[in-house]
């Protein structure tokens, strides 16, 4: 009996291609990164909770190669700062330039961690193209050629999207608190619903996040945009969005009030709404306190009651907005701050020992 004829190394080749692209993506976990080679630091102590520790990373920090060493060891996670966004992702209507993320990808993937999606959507750092463009015509197609093609691109790496950042403002004094941005001006307060249901076509796998600030302390304005953001996440839900968590940004303020029963309440009415809170920018001014051993004793004082309310909230994922303090987006300002775990010498801080402590605590 003749041998059944083998198949062409191309043929064969081919079929595994066409394996891949139709076996559906799987989002990379916490547990994947667990595993990765120089896991230590806090991811390590996240890891055992399954819990994803990480941080804000933009490409040129990576010039600095002990700063480089110290995210490899540290972080699990990383979201670019800056590089994902529309103004440097899209230099033009026709054109993406991916060579800045795409570095940030290749040192995520270098050391087995995993990339948030930050941000498809936000009003700020749009290209003046896009400004000009946006029409009730245009958005939904500028929108879902820009999410297929980053997202296509980024899909294998990115653990969550930060779809929607920042679309609440009541001080806009519109009834449903969302913010005047160019996208609702265009496009209607609908645009948010339009926005997660075309993300969720194009990563169906992937957890889809809605990500905001100003939820954290206590006080009246916080309180406005706690209630704004419940009632966005509501109007996702009613729509059959698929938004699956709540990004509090929390960039928090020595001195201001901070009441654990009130925003666990907050969290609380997040989580019923089937929603997992995440910690995604965290970082904690002290520019009111005198002298960097009161800075570091109250930074560490605050982040503990934070992070002990969240966590107990079923917050999987912490993202420090920076891991040292030159890093800090608010470094030019204010220099002397202390707001991120490690300093300028890179020396851990009692900022670090607090989230440390927190992420050991946490139940699993
Ligand atoms: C900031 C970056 O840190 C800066 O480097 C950039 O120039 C502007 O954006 N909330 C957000 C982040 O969601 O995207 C912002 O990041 C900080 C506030």
């Amino acid at each position: 009996m003749s041998e059944p004829a083998r198949p062409s190394r191309r043929r064969l080749l081919a079929g595994l291609a066409a394996l891949a692209i139709a076996r559906p993506a799987v989002a990379i976990s916490v547990a994947e990164t667990c595993g990765r080679p120089g896991a230590g630091g806090l991811s390590a102590v996240a890891c055992r909770r399954g819990i994803w520790f990480g941080s804000a990373v933009a490409s040129s920090d990576l010039a600095d190669p002990a700063y480089a060493a110290l995210v490899a060891a540290q972080c699990a996670l990383l979201t670019p700062t800056w590089e994902m966004k529309w103004k440097p992702l899209r230099p033009g209507p026709d054109s993406f330039d991916f060579a800045a993320c795409d570095r940030l990808a290749g040192f995520a993937r270098q050391h087995g961690m995993a990339l948030r999606g930050h941000t498809l959507i936000w009003h700020m750092e749009m290209p003046v193209w896009l400004l000009q463009s946006l029409s009730p015509a245009s958005w939904e197609g500028l929108l879902e050629r820009h999410m297929q093609t980053v997202i296509g691109r980024y899909r294998r790496l990115v653990s969550s999207w930060d779809v929607v950042n920042e679309a609440v403002e009541p001080e806009h004094g519109r009834d449903d608190g969302l913010r005047d941005s160019p996208w609702l001006r265009v496009a209607g307060p609908d645009y948010v619903v339009a926005a997660y249901k075309l993300a969720g076509r194009f990563a169906p796998e992937a957890r889809l996040v809605y990500n905001d600030y100003g939820c954290e302390h206590e006080a009246e304005w916080t309180r406005r945009r706690r209630r704004a953001v419940l009632r966005l996440l509501e109007r996702l839900r009613k729509a059959d969005a698929p938004v699956h968590a709540l990004g509090l940004q929390s960039h928090l303020r020595v001195g201001d009030a901070f009441d654990a029963a009130a925003f666990g309440r907050f969290l609380g009415e997040v989580r019923d709404l089937g929603l997992v809170p995440m910690v995604t920018e965290f970082d904690l001014r002290a520019d009111r306190v005198r002298g960097a051993d009161e800075k570091d004793r109250k930074t560490a004082a605050l982040a503990k009651a934070y992070l002990d309310t969240v966590l107990a909230a079923g917050c999987d994922t912490v993202v420090c907005w920076g891991l040292s303090d030159d890093k800090s987006w608010r470094a030019a300002e204010e220099p002397d701050d202390r707001p991120l775990p490690f300093d300028r010498q890179l020396a851990a801080k009692p900022l670090y020992q607090a989230l440390e402590d927190a992420l050991s605590r946490s139940a699993s």
